[in-house]
């Protein structure tokens, strides 16, 4: 008789986004005649820009022709891409990164999945609380966890770094000492950031303990502000102890395209095993590459139309933010993020949990959020709204939010 992979069977409810697609279909089920607006899930709203789309056009006529046509990309993915990868996202800003240290993927979700594979069993995980529910699933699923409280709503085996408004949601050194520390800046769910000198120190304590950091980047393309980083190879030192993951959904409406990539210095190793060449040994295993039609697309975000159009297109959902941000605000709010980050990262009213707020907010403005307490035990009585609508769902919602009641 086989048997399942019980780590599995450790996990509680379903993922996250799912749940909350869940209640808003059974709640627009049970009221078919109201309009609900979606500001949960990070999921992109306006059409792939005309640069992007133009180049896949051109993409799909060269599969067309024999003289032209494509099959298997090469493992670590097509030099156009990673070669102006190289040059825009890290020798640009100074980052020693060379094209054969990209690995060109279907996305950032993907990756923060499967990284974890490449590590010892016993590895001891540090994540963020609140945190992006990937990051801590795939490890349970790997058996890398002890068991879930349903009380705490915590993990055994797991150290976590709560990011409360005390701390400015930024994390702050663990007591305990991790082997793989997984951070993201901007940060999801938060919006919060760390400067370039915090996230140095970061650096520094990993090549110290000998501990890897798993540095998400998905949301860079939202820093306004100047001090802070962009990569982790900004900081010295991050050769030897990060991970980068990329993302082309939200800076590029890639969502449904699927694209990213992930970044391993050749210097990062464990005594004389260089992760990258494990990771090239996983990635030509159980990957084929993300198709040619798509890594042309890719291309095109760095040619100039692209990062003009991506330009506006970013500055669109943070006019989104600043609009959510004021106006929770104007509501009497305790409100954050948003500056430099897609989302924006509210504080419960009248001490309601985020299950509960989720329910009010469906049930008396017709707005989907997702609740904080899904991100980890620091998430509850917080509540998450995204930027990524339309500018006019948006100003409605924030209207809906302001004439809410709650007695
Ligand atoms: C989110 O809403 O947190 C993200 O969109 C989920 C994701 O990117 O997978």
């Amino acid at each position: 008789m086989f048997q399942v992979n019980e780590n599995y069977l450790k996990l509680p409810g379903s993922y996250l986004f799912s749940t909350v697609a869940r209640k808003q279909k059974e709640y627009l089920e049970a009221h078919p005649d109201k309009s609900v607006i979606r500001l949960s899930i990070g999921d992109v709203t306006q059409p792939l820009a005309p640069a992007i789309i133009d180049a896949m056009h051109r993409a799909v006529d060269e599969m067309a022709d024999a003289a032209t046509f494509r099959g298997y990309a090469p493992d670590l993915g097509y030099e156009f891409l990673r070669n102006a990868i190289v040059e825009n996202d890290y020798r640009a800003r100074g980052c020693q990164i060379d094209a054969d240290e990209i690995f060109v993927s279907d996305g950032a979700k993907s990756d923060s999945g499967n990284i974890q594979e490449i590590f010892a069993q016993d590895s001891k995980i540090a994540v963020c609380d609140p945190v992006y529910p990937v990051y801590v699933d795939t490890n349970v699923m790997a058996g890398r966890t002890g068991n879930y409280d349903a009380k705490t709503e915590i993990w055994s085996n797991v150290i976590y770094m709560p990011c409360t408004a005390d701390n400015g949601f930024a994390p702050v050194l663990p007591k305990e000492e991790p082997d793989l520390i997984y951070l993201c800046f901007p940060n999801n769910p938060t919006g919060s950031t760390i400067t370039k000198p915090q996230l140095q120190e970061w650096v520094d304590y990993a090549n110290k303990i000998g501990a890897v950091i798993i540095y998400d980047a998905a949301y860079e393309a939202y820093i306004t502000e100047t001090d802070v980083p962009h990569s982790i190879y900004e900081c010295d030192g991050a050769r030897t102890c990060a991970i980068e993951l990329h993302s082309f959904s939200k800076n590029a409406g890639f969502t449904g395209v699927r694209l990213g990539y992930t970044v391993i210095p050749k210097d990062l190793k464990c005594g004389d095993v260089a992760l990258h060449s494990l990771w090239a040994r996983r990635h030509g295993t159980k990957y084929n590459g993300a198709p040619y039609i798509v890594q042309r697309a890719g291309e095109a975000v760095y040619s100039a139309e692209g990062k003009a159009q991506l330009k506006e297109q970013v500055a669109y959902y943070m006019k989104n933010a600043a609009y959510i941000l004021n106006g929770l605000k104007d509501a009497g709010y305790e409100a954050s993020g948003g500056v430099n980050a897609p989302y924006i990262w509210l504080k419960t009213p009248d001490n309601m949990t985020s299950w509960e707020f989720f329910d009010h907010l469906l049930e008396h403005a017709n707005v989907v959020g997702t609740p904080g307490s899904g991100f980890g035990p620091s998430g509850e009585h917080y509540f998450r709204l995204t930027a990524f609508g339309s500018y006019e769902n948006t100003v409605e919602a924030i209207a809906r939010i302001k004439a809410m009641r709650f007695t």
